[in-house]
């Protein structure tokens, strides 16, 4: 099944709250919680108190996305403020992916592990099988908007390989134009920024993603 999880960082920010009930209604999954530190990346967001303050408005999975230097530290707060799942970056701790995948699901919460585009998939190719999700950056993080970079779409297509069941997200530049060529890759899991919360008819967005992709995996997928 695809799953949209709705970029936030795309959203009005003066009306938070309604963005993440629109995200809801429009039938998004997931919503997506970008966490920027301004020194993993040159950006800073949002800390665990806006998503307390969001948690209660819907009961959609909460999508973090940490792009922090300090995972380990930062991710407690964030399931405490309601996380589903919490996605750290494998280059922020090298060595140390089984230690932060088994620290996060300790948490009670689901683990996902990015890669920043210039990352290969045998970095993450050995814990596979314990994450929930992997996540492939299809630009580089730290700002929406940007253009998918579409090599980057070979390292979906290397993963679909190696876990046929596993939920492959993919983030960054994925839009109405593009969508079509990450589900080809074998992406499930689309985080949607500027293609969500800037489109005219945000809902037919997500109508029309479900049926491409039955169109493209199959009504059974
Ligand atoms: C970028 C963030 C993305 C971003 C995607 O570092 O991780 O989640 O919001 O935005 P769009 O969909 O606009 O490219
Ligand atoms: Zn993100």
């Amino acid at each position: 099944m695809i799953k949209i999880s709705a970029s936030i960082l795309a959203a009005d920010f003066a009306r938070l709250g309604e963005e993440v009930v629109k995200a809801d209604r429009c039938g998004c999954e997931m919503i997506h919680f970008d966490v920027m530190d301004a020194h993993f990346v040159p950006n800073l967001t949002f800390g665990p108190m806006v998503l307390s303050a969001l948690r209660p408005l819907t009961d959609r999975f909460m999508d973090v996305h940490l792009m922090v230097t300090d995972p380990l530290f930062l991710a407690p707060e964030y399931a405490k403020a309601g996380a589903d799942g919490i996605t750290f970056h494998a280059e922020a701790v090298p060595g140390r992916l089984k230690e932060a995948i088994e620290y996060i699901h300790g948490l009670g919460v689901k683990a996902g592990c990015s890669i920043k585009p210039g990352t290969p998939v045998e970095v993450i190719e050995d814990v596979l099988p314990m994450l929930d999700l992997a996540l492939v950056m299809t630009v580089e993080p730290g700002f929406g908007g940007q253009k998918l970079i579409p090599e980057t779409l070979e390292k979906v297509r290397r993963i679909r390989e190696l876990a046929p069941g596993l939920d492959i997200q993919v983030d960054g530049g994925v839009n109405d134009k593009t969508l079509a060529r990450a589900l080809q890759a074998g992406a499930n899991v689309i985080v949607m920024g500027t293609g969500f919360f800037r489109a005219e008819d945000p809902a037919k967005v997500v109508r029309d993603s479900a049926q491409l992709y039955r169109e493209i995996v199959g009504p059974e997928a």
